[in-house]
């Protein structure tokens, strides 16, 4: 029977589950399950009360002074983008309001003596333009949505903001934004300068709430995950010989849609072959053949998370002796990487650890060389809202922190690539892997793509 996904429209489907020792043919689809609650919502919001607690850790943070943070704007139709209703908002806006409303801003204005009171400026309603891009929310939508009870239209920020800063500067308070070129780009800018405010970067704050993640995050970025750790496994086990890397790498996008994901949080990696050694190969043109390995580094973005889970998989369902001895290197030097997880160790720690396991157990794989010298780039990165999320490298770790540790061993000459990236949690006694959906071992691979799914 074929069966016509009709979310996707692309594929045509016969399919084939082959389970163990059993030669029953069952017909599914290419997807794989997603373990979560049915009643699960396709995007999640931070509740009013967790963004009211973010703003108070800000105010916490910054002590007194104005604060700015501005929202995306909307892309244009002729210049940017092709469709103007593709929007995604500015992470720190999005983790302090929770809206996605463009052309918006917040003002915190945190007095010496006082309560500190915060102000969302945003554009009213426009149903013309609506009638392209779909509903927005109005100033009292807005309001509920993000617990803040003073929202105004956009058109007296500009005003608000110089007055602000004016008290600023009468008590010698600073002016926080977000120095970047779009920031440097605004005439309210040029007026704080002309004023001559005491501007500083929020950014490095922002960067440091954002490290340590609340609950929800936690939670909203799990559900990446598994989402991700879904398209691992269906990659796996549709995978054959003769398959384009393209092909795959519509599986697993099919899966992240299918799964409730907004994007994928970068161009995902499908890389065979003479391209297992590319880091960052993202065409996805090649024909696959029997004997190569395939790298797959990919992550779906859910509400504003994004995974990052790299596996790496033999096209035709079994490793060679030889790629499964550099892949059993390469897993036993991120499990010693792993390992040092806890609080109060760093990045640094990790790449140590991974890298002196390698170099210790090359024994003559990599030649005369030892193999960590084919490990060519850093251990791993902090996750979040942007794929290398924001934070300080030397910052050691405390629960709530979440880093990808990600070895590989790249040999050009043999094109052959093996990187294996999971997600680690930071808890309070040691660590947790939030990425153990997709399987890891050299065994579980090779047990799951014997379950082949077969689409046509
Ligand atoms: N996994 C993609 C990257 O870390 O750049």
């Amino acid at each position: 029977m074929n069966t016509k996904l009709s979310s996707a429209g692309i594929f045509v489907l016969a399919a084939t589950l082959f389970t163990a020792g059993s030669a029953i043919a069952q017909q599914t689809a290419v997807r794989e399950r997603v373990a979560l609650s049915e009643a699960a919502a396709p995007y999640a919001a931070a509740p009013a009360a967790v963004l009211a607690n973010r703003r108070a850790a800000l105010v916490d943070s910054v002590g007194a002074g104005v604060v700015l943070i501005r929202s995306s704007s909307l892309r244009d139709l002729e210049s940017d983008y092709l469709q103007a209703s593709d929007f995604r908002q500015e992470n720190n806006f999005f983790y302090l309001t929770g809206i996605e409303v463009a052309d918006s801003w917040l003002v915190v204005e945190l007095p010496h003596h006082g309560d500190p009171s915060a102000t969302l400026f945003m554009p009213e309603r426009n149903p013309a333009r609506e009638q392209w891009t779909g509903p927005r929310p109005s100033l009292e939508s807005a309001a509920e949505i993000t617990g803040l009870a003073d929202v105004r239209v956009v058109d007296e920020f500009e005003e608000a903001a110089i007055a602000a800063a004016a008290r600023a500067s009468d008590a010698a308070l600073p002016v926080y934004a977000p120095l970047d070129h779009r920031m440097t780009g605004e005439p309210v800018y040029e007026q704080l300068t002309a004023a001559g405010a005491d501007i500083r970067d929020i950014r490095p704050i922002m960067a440091q709430l954002r490290l340590v993640k609340d609950d929800f995050e936690l939670e909203t970025l799990q559900r990446a995950i598994d989402i991700t750790a879904a398209a691992q496994r269906a990659a796996m086990r549709t995978m054959r010989p003769g398959m384009y890397e393209y092909e795959t790498e519509a599986v697993i996008e099919y899966n992240f849609r299918a799964g409730g994901a907004e994007r994928v949080g970068f161009p995902s990696i499908v890389g065979s072959g003479p391209n297992s050694v590319v880091l960052h190969y993202d065409r996805s043109r090649r024909q696959m053949e029997a004997g190569d390995l395939v790298v797959m580094d990919i992550g779906a973005e859910y509400s504003y998370y994004t995974a990052d889970v790299t596996r790496t998989v033999p096209v035709s369902g079994k490793f060679t002796e030889r790629q499964r001895a550099i892949y059993d290197l390469v897993l036993a030097s991120q499990q010693a990487g792993i390992d040092v997880v806890r609080p109060g160790a760093t990045v640094a720690d990790v790449n140590r650890a991974a890298r002196v396991h390698m170099r210790d157990h090359s024994g003559d794989l990599c030649g005369e060389q030892t193999c960590d010298t084919f490990f060519i780039h850093g251990v791993g990165h902090w996750l979040g809202m942007d794929v290398h999320d924001v934070g300080a490298y030397s910052t050691p770790f405390a629960p709530g922190m979440v880093l990808t540790v990600e070895p590989g061993i790249y040999i050009s000459a043999e094109n052959l690539g093996v990187r294996i990236e999971d997600d680690v949690l930071v808890t309070e006694t040691g660590s947790r892997l939030m990425s153990a959906g997709a399987p890891r071992s050299a065994d579980a691979i090779e047990a799951l793509m014997g379950q082949r799914i077969e689409m046509r």
